[in-house]
């Protein structure tokens, strides 16, 4: 983990308030789910940091994909390319690897789809294959989706109005696509509603699974508590250091 000043190398507008910044972190790569603490500038010139997952590594460079939802990334889309932010990574756990056969699956909901390019990247390598199943609200809401057939992964596509892919829930979608056969692994990240349906799948079926959490941080290292979730026997975990991906039965919805 380092705490580095990172040169902006692009920031690029996607559709509907969606960005892609690349920052010049010099890393050789990270593990598909880790994340990074990164300072966003407010408008009184105090300098904040918010969680985001890196997506994929570019050489030297590590991709953040993130959505304008409030003071601090409305301020970081106002970054310009050449300007430099503190960046501290990589953090926290990420997805692992698993042995043996069968179809290494993804489930991804809206900007939870960051984690899988690199993670279709490492199963690539690997001469394996990423099965995606990744569900939005509308079309505008799916990204990455060249970047990841460009990879060779087997994209299952659900829109909630129907715009793009089938009507409905990505669950339901993975639900009829392994009705007969079970997957090797699920690795889901997005909202809390999914990885329950995730999580409410794939354990009672004995089909291991991983979950991101996407919770409020403050730090990000351990210290401030403000990202703690709650395991089935009431302990509280810390989702920097634990998390934010854990084992599916670590977790109660
Ligand atoms: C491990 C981790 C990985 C993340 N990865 C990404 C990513 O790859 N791309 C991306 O766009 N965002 C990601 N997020 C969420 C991102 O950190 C928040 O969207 C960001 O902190 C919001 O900051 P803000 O100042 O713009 O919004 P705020 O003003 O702080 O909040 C605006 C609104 O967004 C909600 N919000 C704030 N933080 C979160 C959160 N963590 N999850 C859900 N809602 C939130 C608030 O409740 C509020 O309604 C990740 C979060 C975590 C913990
Ligand atoms: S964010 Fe501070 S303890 Fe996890």
């Amino acid at each position: 983990m380092k705490d580095k000043l990172c040169q902006i190398a692009y920031h690029v507008a996607l559709q509907e308030g969606y960005f892609r910044i690349g920052l010049e972190t010099g890393w050789e790569g990270f593990v598909p789910g880790q994340f990074g603490m990164l300072e966003v500038p407010r408008q009184d010139g105090v300098l904040l940091r918010r969680p985001f997952s890196f997506a994929r590594q570019l050489g030297g460079t590590t991709e953040i994909l993130y959505k304008v939802v409030g003071r601090g990334t409305e301020a970081l889309s106002k970054v310009a390319t050449g300007q430099s932010l503190r960046l501290l990574g990589p953090l926290g756990r990420g997805f692992e690897d698993v042995s043996g056969e069968g179809d290494r699956v993804g489930v991804a909901g809206g900007y939870g789809i960051a984690p899988f390019l690199q993670q279709a990247k490492r199963l690539k390598a690997q001469g394996r294959v990423l099965h995606l199943f990744y569900g939005a609200r509308r079309e505008h809401d799916l990204l990455y989706l060249q970047e990841l057939s460009d990879i060779g992964v087997k994209l299952h596509v659900t829109t909630e109005d129907g715009s793009q892919g089938e009507r409905g829930r990505v669950t339901e979608l993975l639900a009829k696509v392994y009705a007969e056969q079970s997957p090797a692994v699920v690795w889901s990240c997005g909202p809390l509603g999914l990885l329950h349906a995730v999580q409410s799948w794939a354990l009672p079926r004995g089909v291991p699974c991983e979950l991101s959490v996407e919770e409020t941080m403050g730090c990000g290292t351990g210290v401030c508590l403000g990202c703690v979730v709650k395991d089935p026997s009431g302990r509280y975990r810390r989702a920097c250091i634990e998390g934010p991906v854990f084992a599916g039965e670590c977790l109660k919805f």
